[in-house]
């Protein structure tokens, strides 16, 4: 996997939850509410750490929400770096296929869309959103997060914390465009071979995985919470057997 560490893109760090098993929701794929309020607290910090926040319309639709920054001293501390009180929360939804009843349209927070350019403009004319990022057809198939990260550096979001869930996850990382992930392991175990995983799509396989290495770990009454860095993959074999240099 090629990193992509420098501008132009924004540093994206996942945040995530995750059962003993490897879910990060139960086999009904509803919200997950499992982890503790130590978990929630770091969620926060995160979310109050970063210019953008990240999720797809899975994760809204399972919710109906998001997380805001509440914590006065979080505020309080996103002014003095001259950050606006509260990140922008985009979701990403090729479809548009969001209901204009969430409770996420009522939140304090600046929202913004990521959307195919078909069904941007009915969005940007409901005035939901504070922001509507249209993506050409020609960038969704696939999506090219490269440029759609391009896109939010430009407009001045310099970190993203990257909520989830597995399929937007495994978008990201297929382009190797996370830097980090941060994730807890909740001591619970959820199952179920329809239980959402960190990471969705048609994964890796083992030889071409991405790898990370491990910054540090904390254990918070039984929940154990990791922060990983990417690291480049090694160089190809070469035909004697030696690393090639690109
Ligand atoms: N434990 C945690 O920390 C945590 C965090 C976040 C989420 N979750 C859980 O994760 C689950 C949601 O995860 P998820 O993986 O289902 O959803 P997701 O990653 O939030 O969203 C999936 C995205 O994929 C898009 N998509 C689906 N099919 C596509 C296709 N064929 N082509 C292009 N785009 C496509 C969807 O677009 P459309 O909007 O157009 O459908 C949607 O934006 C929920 O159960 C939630 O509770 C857990």
């Amino acid at each position: 996997m090629t990193i992509i560490a420098n501008p132009p893109i924004p540093q994206v760090t996942l945040v995530l939850a995750m059962s003993l098993d490897g879910k990060i929701a139960d086999a009904q794929r509803g919200a997950a509410r499992f982890s503790s309020v130590a978990d929630l607290a770091h969620l926060e910090a995160q979310v109050a750490a970063v210019d953008g926040v990240l999720f797809g319309g899975g994760t809204l639709r399972a919710y109906g929400t998001t997380l805001s920054v509440r914590n006065s001293d979080l505020i309080a501390q996103r002014q003095r770096r001259g950050q606006p009180a509260q990140p922008i929360q985009i979701v990403w939804s090729p479809s548009g296929n969001l209901d204009p009843g969430f409770r996420y349209f009522r939140q304090p927070i600046p929202r913004g869309l990521l959307t195919r350019a078909a069904v941007a403009a009915d969005w940007v004319q409901s005035g939901l959103f504070d922001t509507v990022w249209p993506v050409p057809e020609a960038r969704t198939q696939p999506w090219d997060w490269p440029w759609v990260l391009a896109q939010f550096k430009a407009a001045g979001l310099h970190t993203l914390a990257l909520l989830g869930g597995g399929g937007l996850a495994a978008e990201l990382l297929h382009w190797g465009c996370i830097h980090e992930i941060l994730i807890t392991v909740c001591p619970l175990i959820l199952g179920g071979s329809t239980a959402p995983t960190p990471v969705e799509g048609e994964g890796f396989l083992a030889a071409a995985a991405p790898r990370w290495r491990l910054l540090s770990h904390r254990v918070i009454d039984g929940e154990v919470f990791l922060h990983y860095q990417a690291q480049p993959s090694p160089p190809a074999p070469g035909p004697g057997g030696e690393g090639s240099k690109p």
